[in-house]
């Protein structure tokens, strides 16, 4: 078995055309931008900011916002690329596959599952705080204990907490609505989507009012003599993390096969929701960071119910709470999908037993695939805190993102002469610096997070070696070609 054997263009896009489903063009450049804005903003917003402030970079987490929105901008441009150039769903597992060959392929959807599975999980323990504050101003308290994972302790005290139950219950919640068959509807996101883009400018522009100059003072906290505690290596770890605020914007090339237009819109989706977003984090950022001190924000999953409380109009903060809680929701709904899609994919390629890609004969939904990750998202919902699932969804993800900026190169080596609607420009320089600026990110990260990583893809070279290359169908002409709606 070839490890470097890359699936074939025509073959990926004749499998994608098969079969009784094939996905409507439906979405135009707007519908993308919403569905990118619908999938970014999120718990890295409304959870990560202050926690990045409070441990990493003071009130120049803004400046992180700024670092990582360039990493992104370089990385965006090359998912542009490959999703005008393979129209179709996988996303960069998909890419992978056509150029770099099944391992890489391999690696690169195994670590999805670090995008997708953990990041609802960390979305899922945001959404769990903001709803225990809500149900406070309803004078009702949840058992705190039942709120936490065991490695937090309530506050206050030093008592641990035992499960967190409601981030639980969210994920058996949507996992039951994906089983059941809703997919994310264009109209229903746009609600979302106004929604949400509602609260952030509610945030930015009531809270302006109630900044305080001297919370900006110093805007960099001098470095504590740790790397990643304040100073450079602050703003380069708090990147690091608040990185995950804008994942969701390579989403929209998983809807490349519903784009009425991909060659032309995929780049405004892409680009176009990640610039909306940079400009809204920034300013947020700023608002946040000066309306109390960044200390404040120590260990603080829910920064936003804390400084809305100085504001004094109370149908505000609760309804800023509910629109965040709102929000979370279809975040939630859109990377347990794309979970589902990945590993749909790569069941049908052989690489992943049968069962994550069987469908069920009347749902017409890959449920068993969407009932194991019910659990296995659920555990880490449960039992695991929200700064550590954010790290390792961060590092994840600019893993992949760096594969598919080396993943141009490649392509463009390899396969010279292939219609390109849309070319990366400045290839190498783009690709490189995507690369350079991604690992920079990712090597300000803590150890703890890469030692994690490495034992994540050790797990998957195991089963890849053990299972995948055995019984994958690239060689096989008669590949099974599963139908998902
Ligand atoms: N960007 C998404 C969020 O912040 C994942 O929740």
């Amino acid at each position: 078995m070839n490890l470097l054997a890359v699936k074939p263009l025509s073959r990926i896009i004749a499998e994608s055309e098969s079969g009784e489903h094939t996905l409507k063009r439906t979405l135009g450049p707007g519908n993308l931008v919403a569905l990118g804005i619908g999938a970014i903003i999120g718990a890295g917003l409304f959870s990560l900011t202050g926690i990045a402030a409070a441990d990493h970079a003071g009130p120049a987490v803004i400046l992180s916002f700024l670092v990582a929105a360039v990493g992104c901008a370089f990385a965006g441009m090359c998912y542009s690329e490959f999703s005008t150039m393979i129209p179709i769903a996988g996303s960069a597992y998909t890419y992978a596959y056509a150029t770099m060959g099944e391992l890489l392929a391999w690696v690169i959807g195994w670590d999805l599952v670090l995008e997708y599975a953990v990041g609802a999980a960390t979305v899922s323990v945001s959404w769990s705080s903001y709803v225990v504050k809500l149900l406070h101003t309803f004078g009702i308290s949840l058992p705190q204990r039942l709120t936490i994972c065991p490695w937090d302790v309530v506050p206050g005290t030093n008592i641990h907490g035992i499960v967190n139950l409601p981030a639980i219950l969210i994920i058996l919640a949507v996992s039951t609505l994906l089983i059941v068959g809703i997919s994310e509807s264009a109209k229903a996101n746009a609600v979302v989507v106004v929604i949400k883009v509602a609260i952030v400018i509610t945030v930015i522009c009531v809270g302006y009012f109630y900044i305080h100059p001297e919370n900006y003072h110093p805007f960099i906290p001098p470095n504590t003599g740790v790397f990643g505690e304040y100073g450079i290596s602050g703003i380069m770890r708090a990147a690091g993390v608040i990185f995950f605020a804008y994942i969701g914007f390579d989403a929209v090339s998983t809807a490349a096969q519903e784009a009425k237009n991909p060659q032309k819109d995929m780049p405004i989706g892409i680009i176009g929701s990640l610039a909306i977003c940079t400009i809204l984090y920034v300013a947020f950022a700023y608002v946040l960071t000066g309306m109390v001190k960044y200390t404040v924000f120590k260990n603080d999953p829910a920064p936003v119910a804390t400084v809305i409380k100085y504001i004094p109009f109370i149908w505000l903060q609760t309804s800023v709470i509910i629109g965040i809680i709102m929000g979370y929701t279809s975040v939630i709904l859109v990377m347990l999908l794309g979970q589902s899609r990945v590993f749909f994919s790569m069941s049908r390629d052989g690489l992943l037993p049968r069962l994550f890609s069987e469908v069920h004969p009347r749902l017409r939904t890959p449920w068993r695939c969407n009932l194991f990750f019910m659990v296995f998202v659920s555990l880490f919902s449960g039992f695991v805190p929200i700064a550590s699932l954010g790290h390792m969804t961060s590092i994840g993800t600019l893993l992949a993102f760096v594969i598919v900026c080396a993943g141009v190169m490649v392509m463009r080596k390899t396969n010279p002469n292939l219609p390109r609607p849309y070319k990366t420009p400045l290839v190498p320089l783009v690709p490189i610096l995507g690369i350079v600026v991604c690992f920079a990110m990712m090597a300000s990260l803590d150890g703890i997070t890469w030692l994690r990583l490495v034992i994540w893809l050790a797990v998957g070279f195991v089963i890849y070696f053990g299972y995948s290359r055995h019984h994958s169908h690239l060689n096989k002409t008669d590949a099974p070609t599963p139908v998902v709606r």
